[in-house]
């Protein structure tokens, strides 16, 4: 928890956080996410997976003055949680999560259980944070993730790759990578490594 508390400063979170143990993403990775939206003031944050990173994101969209986090959260018990704390803070206005189950999802000769694709809102997305669903759930469970919403990314969208020292996470990225050759990455050393792709 203590990790925590310069950005719970830096975005006047003084009422609690919705931090799991084991579970939230690291300070270090929210920090750089937290970074960006602040620089670059997107209009459209797309999500995969709710918590921590979707409060802080949306406190970000509010000292920005516009912007929408969309979290997709296959466990509806976890999106009720974040909602809370949307709701405590007053920034329904700047977030919406979604609650969107794993279903089965053909993909390049595979199947994986990637969010119900209807929630997903039909707009560009500038920035695409990436720490769901949970790496246990199959192999490679985030690869979909680029080939199902590449259509959809701004020409100025900045892709944030959680979990990146994992090597489930290290070869998504290097099959994105040969999927979509004009893909910059460049790796931050995080207590779980991140992975910054720019389209
Ligand atoms: C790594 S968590 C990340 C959540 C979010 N990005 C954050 O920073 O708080 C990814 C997924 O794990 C699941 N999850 C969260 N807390 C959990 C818990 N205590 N036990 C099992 N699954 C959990 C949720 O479905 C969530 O979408």
């Amino acid at each position: 928890m203590k990790e925590y508390a310069s950005l719970q400063t830096q975005l006047d979170l003084s009422q609690g956080i919705p931090y799991t143990p084991d579970w939230s993403a690291g300070a270090d990775f929210i920090q750089i996410i937290v970074d960006a939206c602040l620089q670059f003031k997107p209009s459209l944050i797309l999500e995969c997976s709710s918590g921590l990173t979707t409060l802080m994101l949306a406190r970000c969209c509010q000292m920005n003055g516009y912007g929408l986090v969309a979290s997709l959260e296959d466990g509806e018990q976890y999106a009720d949680k974040t909602r809370d704390y949307i709701d405590r803070y007053g920034l329904s206005e700047y977030a919406s999560v979604i609650h969107a189950p794993l279903q089965k999802t053909p993909l390049h000769g595979a199947e994986y259980d990637w969010y119900i694709n209807d929630a997903i809102p039909d707009e560009s997305i500038d920035m695409l944070v990436i720490d769901g669903p949970s790496g246990f759930i199959q192999k490679n469970a985030r690869y979909p993730a680029l080939p199902i919403l590449y259509p959809q990314l701004s020409n100025c969208c900045s892709i944030y790759l959680d979990d990146a020292a994992r090597p489930d996470e290290q070869a998504i990225v290097a099959l994105w990578q040969s999927r979509y050759p004009s893909l910059r990455h460049e790796y931050r050393e995080t207590s779980r490594g991140c992975s910054i792709l720019t389209v």
